[in-house]
């Protein structure tokens, strides 16, 4: 069960600067870099470096996609239950990318309609990353649910996964 925000303050300004990330920041942070390798494929001009950026944008986008379904979704779920159909909606588009995702592993620059996917991936991830920052964020900055606590749990299963993955 996720934490709620604590009502103590830390008085220790050295451990304020070596704070993680908070849960917000920590996924805005992700959905930048991976807006990055998108940008950097588009510019991409030989195969070799658009199957490695394809690569990493899949990998990327995988692990940010589970670290939001098993722990940023369900507190989320758990502190704003009226916006079931908004949390529905984002794990419908999470599907869907993965589909697109698997298609995009399994093919590579020679395949039919390959480049065309990536682009097509990055457009959906797009929409998909405003309406989480644009609407669901800001709603779960008001809640009392405990971001830096959140923020350490998703660092921590980040790295798991990233770990098993490369
Ligand atoms: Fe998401
Ligand atoms: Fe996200």
């Amino acid at each position: 069960m996720p934490a709620r925000k604590s009502t103590k303050k830390s008085s220790s300004k050295a451990r304020v600067a070596r704070r993680p990330k908070d849960a917000i920041a920590l996924l805005r942070a992700d959905h930048a870099a991976v807006q990055a390798l998108f940008d950097q494929f588009e510019k991409a001009r030989d195969d070799a470096r658009k199957q490695k950026l394809a690569q990493q944008i899949c990998m990327e986008l995988k692990i940010h996609a589970s670290i939001e379904e098993e722990i940023f979704y369900p507190a989320t779920r758990e502190f704003l239950p009226k916006e079931k159909d908004l949390l529905d909606e984002a794990e419908v588009e999470h599907a869907s990318a993965k589909e697109l995702i698997a298609q995009i592993e399994a093919g590579g620059p020679g395949t039919a309609l390959w480049e065309a996917k990536v682009t097509v991936l990055g457009e959906y991830i797009k929409h998909h990353v405003k309406e989480e920052q644009n609407e669901m964020f800001p709603k779960v900055r008001k809640t009392k649910l405990d971001l830096q606590a959140l923020g350490a749990q998703l660092q921590s299963r980040k790295d798991e996964l990233t770990a098993t993955m490369h």
